[in-house]
């Protein structure tokens, strides 16, 4: 055995000695590089500066750019692109600054770069963790191409609430699912080695807990339990440190009421402390200087806690560039946490190779093969279909028959506003709207009639809003584009109905205070049903919505998300069979917004909801129910999966021992297809209250029709666990329940004892 080990031991050693070996020639280059640095100078390398080049998301963007970095006070710079204009910024560095120290190169890379791939939220439904990670390898080739080393993803913030307009950029709600997406984002951009002129370094952002803003409304205040933070929204960022991640971003909100950006017991204690973080801290968008209107006082004395919290570089708001040496004077700040910072930002570029070559990302030769390929185009097509959900199916009435007389309708079935947010680098004009998706995929075996139907919105003080960056409303005539669509639906055998929401009325800064389709579709949904055709509606969103009448309304709900360039394509493909959608929802759909926040992994209370209607004294509503509209974890196919009893190897699990939960699935339907097979937990009695369910584990399969497979989880007691009042995680014996289903609401259960 041991002869067996030995070469692999041996690797490994060799691994760690080559890791040692490349760490202390850094270690020996950037303390040599710092020894000739003017306290100035390292001040400068915290500073990290736009030019407005990108979107500006705070009211300040920076000016004299060119003669601050000749004067070596700027560590990095974002919003950027294009690999001429970076090498010219990178010149001034190198050529005009003193120590010609190069720069970094930041940018917003959220899904996708030059090809827009689906939003995170709607790449999460995929629960693909190879495809995920694809996403973001296919980001870092594009983005790398055109001069960028530095990608402000993955957003790993766990969000439970849809008013939050944030939830899009996301993977949802689930802390375990969220992990393992945070992982997968993390390789895919950073590879093995950051140097590779292929990858980027991440940035995992908002740490910590931005999806709690109360209220879902953007940049407001969270307040929760240790316990909580700890048990279901750290565990993102934790699991992307673990994977190496390079930096971080601080975010907006405070915590345990100081501001992310201000917070020790956050930046050092838990980051640094407890998970082993070694890279650096990047603020958000000016959030030093806005702790100024948080209440935590001037310019100067925010930018020192900052920097004395842990944070190393200053976004935009210059607070660092202008204060810290007066700081320093005063005694507010130390040398060394200004050569900590400094330290840090300098090993990042060297990580990335820069000091090799500054111009290692400026290959145009690379921008012009890699840029919008063939090849990115295919991934964003295959992220996009397998991204969909589709959410109700009477009658398989999908997938739809290539004949007959379809009326497609809908103020977003024609339209290229499908991106959806945070695609700064993305093209509209290179997506395919879905009526092109469906030409494509039908050519003339069909016959469509169009009709737009209704506006997005005809509140005007909606359409202001949500039209920040572009026109993305177009104000007809409600009257006269309803009857249109219903003359369309009454020549027609279908009615495919394209409805939902602007790609900016989810994002930054586009809280909903009411997350149901806007009330110029809901006529267009009641007008079209009443026609008595089919109809099928295909939901593109970024965030759930409440639809409890448009989903009794339609015959068949595909919600589409965002999907990027390749949209139409990607859901002509799933209408019409040519794949057999496999997504599962990642965030719940409430009934209304009166039960948000709504998660599947609730707490019991001690007054739980009895089976059946509203009952006194109970914890309910008068007016609705508990359930959700769609569970986490729900999403169907066109052929059906048929679950056996749970079995288990034991009913006893030993300390330190396994237990083998299996269940046979079986492709009781007409198609092939892909099921995401889930494992939840449920530890009844415990020290500390434990939720319903927990996800711990999943395995994603295709069944050809017919195919039975026998699927087997080993449950061992780190499933078991959970964070006590000490902070600590710990197992306690006794009975656990475990579940194994289709979703986190329809799974077989059994039991077993932990002794
Ligand atoms: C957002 C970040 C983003 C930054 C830079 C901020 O407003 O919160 O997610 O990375 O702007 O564009």
């Amino acid at each position: 055995m041991l002869r067996r080990l030995l070469p692999l031991m041996l690797v490994l050693m060799t691994c760690s000695v080559t890791a040692q070996t490349q760490n202390s020639k850094m270690n020996a280059f950037v303390a040599d590089l710092m020894k000739k640095m003017t306290l100035d100078e390292k001040i400068g390398q915290l500073n990290l500066l736009t030019d407005g080049g990108g979107v500006p998301t705070g009211s300040v963007v920076n000016t004299n750019v060119e003669a601050k970095i000749k004067e070596g006070k700027v560590g990095g710079l974002f919003g950027i692109t294009g690999v001429e204009k970076i090498r010219r910024a990178q010149e001034i560095a190198v050529t005009g600054s003193r120590l010609k120290i190069p720069l970094i190169f930041g940018l917003d890379i959220i899904h996708g770069y030059r090809t827009t791939l689906p939003i995170p939220l709607a790449m999460a439904s995929s629960w693909d963790m190879k495809l995920i990670e694809k996403s973001a390898r296919t980001a870092s080739l594009e983005a790398t191409a055109d001069g960028l080393n530095w990608a402000y993803s993955p957003m790993v913030d766990i969000a439970r609430d849809p008013r939050w307009g944030r939830v899009a950029e996301g993977s949802g709600e689930d802390p375990y699912l969220g992990s393992l997406i945070a992982k997968a984002m993390v390789k895919g951009y950073q590879g093995n080695d950051l140097a590779d002129k292929t990858t980027l370094m991440a940035c995992v952002k908002h740490y910590a807990l931005y999806g709690a803003a109360e209220a879902g409304r953007d940049y407001n205040t969270t307040d929760m339990s240790r316990i909580r933070m700890y048990e279901s929204y750290f565990p993102p960022y934790k699991a992307a440190v673990e994977a190496g991640a390079g930096s971080i971003m601080s975010s907006f909100n405070e915590i345990d009421g100081i501001p992310a950006t201000a917070n020790k017991w956050l930046m050092t204690d838990v980051l640094r402390k407890q998970w082993g973080f070694t890279g650096f801290v990047v603020t958000d968008y000016t959030s030093i200087n806005e702790m100024i209107d948080h209440g935590l006082g001037d310019l100067q004395t925010v930018s020192a806690l900052a920097l004395k919290a842990g944070i190393d570089m200053d976004m935009v708001g210059e607070g660092f560039l202008s204060t810290l040496k007066k700081s320093l004077q005063e005694g507010k700040v130390t040398q060394k946490e200004i050569d900590d910072a400094c330290k840090r930002i300098l090993e990042a570029k060297y990580k990335l190779g820069l000091f090799d070559d500054p111009f290692r990302y400026c290959d145009l030769n690379r921008a012009k093969t890699e840029i919008n390929s063939a090849d990115k185009k295919a991934v964003t097509r295959e992220l996009a279909i397998h991204s969909q959900v589709l959410l109700k199916n009477d009658n398989n009435i999908l997938p739809l028959k290539k004949s007959g007389t379809i009326a497609l309708v809908g103020p977003m079935a024609n339209n290229k506003d499908m991106l959806g947010t945070w695609a700064v680098g993305g093209i509209p004009a290179n997506a395919v709207p879905i009526m092109d998706g469906i030409r494509n995929a039908v050519g003339s075996s069909v016959n469509i009639i169009y009709a737009k139907g209704a506006n997005i919105a005809d509140d005007p003080a909606l359409a202001r809003n949500a039209q920040v960056f572009g026109k993305k409303f177009d104000i007809g005539s409600p009257q006269a584009q309803l009857e249109e669509a219903v003359q369309a639906a009454n020549k027609a055998d279908i009615i495919v109905a394209v409805v939902g929401e602007s790609s900016e009325m989810t994002g930054e800064a586009a809280s909903r205070s009411d997350i149901t389709l806007p009330e110029s579709q809901r006529n267009l949904l009641e007008a079209l049903a009443k026609t008595g055709k089919p109809l099928v509606v295909v939901l593109m969103t970024g965030r759930p919505l409440a639809i409890v009448r448009e989903s009794e309304l339609a015959n068949a709900l595909l919600l589409s998300w965002f999907g990027g360039d390749e949209t139409g394509n990607a859901v002509a493909d799933v209408l019409f069979g040519a794949y057999n959608p496999s997504g599962k929802l990642t965030m719940t759909f409430p009934r209304n917004v009166g039960q948000v926040p709504i998660y599947y992994s609730h707490k019991k209370t001690g007054r739980p909801q009895g089976d059946g209607p509203t009952q006194k004294f109970r914890s309910n509503y008068l007016d609705v129910s508990n359930d959700p509209l769609y569970v986490f974890g729900h999403g169907l196919s066109y052929t059906s999966f048929s679950y056996s009893d749970v079995k288990l190897s034991s009913n006893k699990m030993a300390k330190g021992q396994t237990v083998k939960a299996s269940v046979t699935v079986t492709n009781s339907g007409n198609f092939d297809g892909e099921e995401v097979v889930q494992l939840y937990i449920n530890d009844p009695v415990a020290s500390v209250t434990q939720p319903v369910k927990k996800l711990v584990g999943f395995q994603k399969i295709m069944l050809k029709k017919g195919e039975s497979r026998e699927i087997s989880f080993n449950i061992t007691e780190e499933e078991l666990k959970f964070y006590n009042n000490d902070l600590k995680r710990i197992v306690e014996p006794g009975e656990f329940h475990v579940f194994i289903g289709t979703s986190s609401s329809n799974a077989k259960k059994a039991s077993f004892n932990l002794q």
